[in-house]
């Protein structure tokens, strides 16, 4: 079999691409080692830069974003028992949109499938060949036996755990990557937000963050240590923490109910350079990973396709490789600077064990400086929105 492009990874990076280089008649096929059920039952952010939700409409697949989504002109910090306001769309013009990527992956999934683009399920051992070569291919198992595709190019957009970038030689990869010392311990229920707009909380018993999917399911975190276990955590302690963690009026309004899903997630920072090797590209998590407090992870995978498809689009209609050539330091660039926002926002928001009361009072300053200065205010809301591609 012959492709144009092969697309490893049915997530967000792989199905956003894989929809704009079939809308733009560049033939392609994503590989995928699990179930479109699997793809779909995963919990994830639900926060989208206008950015992304521009490419998702490109795509065509935005429809039901438009009339479930909600838009969100800004969001609360509580810190010292004070509830305090960044008005994203006062200070930036802009605004973000809470949809909830399993919606966005099967908004394109669904589209993917009506524009009989081929997706191949349950493929094993999915294998990257000759990417340094001029004749990339790409390998899986299904059904017993071995297939082979030939491309020009692979996409690995296999996330953190993917086999493409494992599949670099390491002489020929360098990663960066910071690992900090919690977890967030996530629930979803269905029950009406605390409010109509997130609310970050930095408290001395640790992190907590009020989200939600729609006006009747919510999604709380609240920090945990790097080794908690999952089972050490009834609905009810969950609830009754998040409610020590939060202003008084806040907690009072909190709704609570049965968590439909519980999982706690690491928290890593980690960069991959370059994310372009001969004819492999790396885009989204499995180039690179962000703490989830910026809201960045979703947002930066929907930027690495849209400096990855322009590069495609140009070197099969315009016959130029300079998008290809450029794309990893086009892409790096902006990476970067979500990897220093999500550090940044993390840093100033969670406890940290050895952080010692000189580095308390330090995160304490910086709090009250945000709220005191439009400047650093900016600063924190022209990056939560979004810096521009
Ligand atoms: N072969 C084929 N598919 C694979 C392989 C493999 N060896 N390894 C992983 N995959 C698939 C996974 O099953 C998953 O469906 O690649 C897909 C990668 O999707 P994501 O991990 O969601 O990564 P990405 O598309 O870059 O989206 C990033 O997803 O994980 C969140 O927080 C992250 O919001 C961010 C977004
Ligand atoms: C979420 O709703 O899952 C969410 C929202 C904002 C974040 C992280 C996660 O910063």
């Amino acid at each position: 079999m012959r492709t144009q492009i092969a697309i490893i990874g049915s997530g967000p990076a792989g199905l956003l691409l894989g929809q704009l280089l079939t809308n733009a008649g560049i033939d392609n096929i994503i590989l995928e080692r699990t179930t479109k059920e699997h793809v779909l039952s995963r919990i994830r952010a639900g926060v989208l830069e206008e950015g992304t939700a521009a490419m998702l409409d490109t795509t065509g697949a935005g429809g039901r974003m438009h009339s479930e989504s909600l838009p969100h002109d800004g969001f609360d910090i509580t810190f010292d028992g004070r509830r305090h306001r960044v008005d994203l769309f006062e200070l930036t013009g802009k605004r973000v949109i809470i949809y909830g990527q399993t919606e966005l992956t099967h908004d394109l999934m669904d589209k993917r499938e009506a524009s009989e683009a081929l997706s191949v399920y349950e493929a094993a051992n999915v294998q990257p060949h000759d990417f340094e070569s001029g004749r990339p291919h790409v390998t899986y198992e299904k059904d017993g036996k071995v297939h082979r595709i030939d491309c020009d190019f692979i996409a690995g957009c296999d996330g953190y755990h993917g086999i493409s970038r494992k599949a670099v030689p390491e002489k020929a990869i360098e990663t960066f990557e910071r690992a900090y010392p919690f977890g967030w311990l996530g629930i979803i229920a269905d029950v009406p937000p605390v409010g109509d707009e997130l609310v970050y909380a930095n408290h001395p018993r640790g992190f907590a963050l009020c989200s939600m999917r729609t006006p009747t399911r919510s999604r709380y975190y609240v920090q945990v240590p790097a080794d908690e276990k999952i089972e050490n955590w009834s609905d009810e302690r969950f609830w009754d923490e998040i409610r020590r963690r939060l202003p008084e009026g806040t907690a009072e309004a909190m709704i609570t109910g049965p968590s439909v899903e519980k999982s706690i997630a690491p928290i890593r920072s980690f960069v991959a350079e370059p994310l372009r090797f001969g004819r492999l590209f790396l885009a989204g998590d499995a180039g690179h990973i962000v703490p989830p407090t910026g809201a960045k992870g979703l947002n930066l995978a929907a930027s690495d396709v849209n400096y990855l498809f322009d590069a495609f689009h140009e070197f099969y209609l315009e016959n130029s490789s300079d998008g290809i050539e450029a794309y990893s330091q086009k892409a790096l660039a902006r990476v970067w600077k979500a990897e220093r926002f999500s550090w940044w926002m993390t840093t100033t928001l969670h406890r940290f064990p050895d952080q010692g009361t000189f580095g308390q009072k330090i995160q304490h300053a910086e709090l009250d400086y945000l709220f005191q200065s439009r400047a650093a205010l900016t600063m924190l809301a022209e990056n939560y929105v979004g810096l521009p591609y």
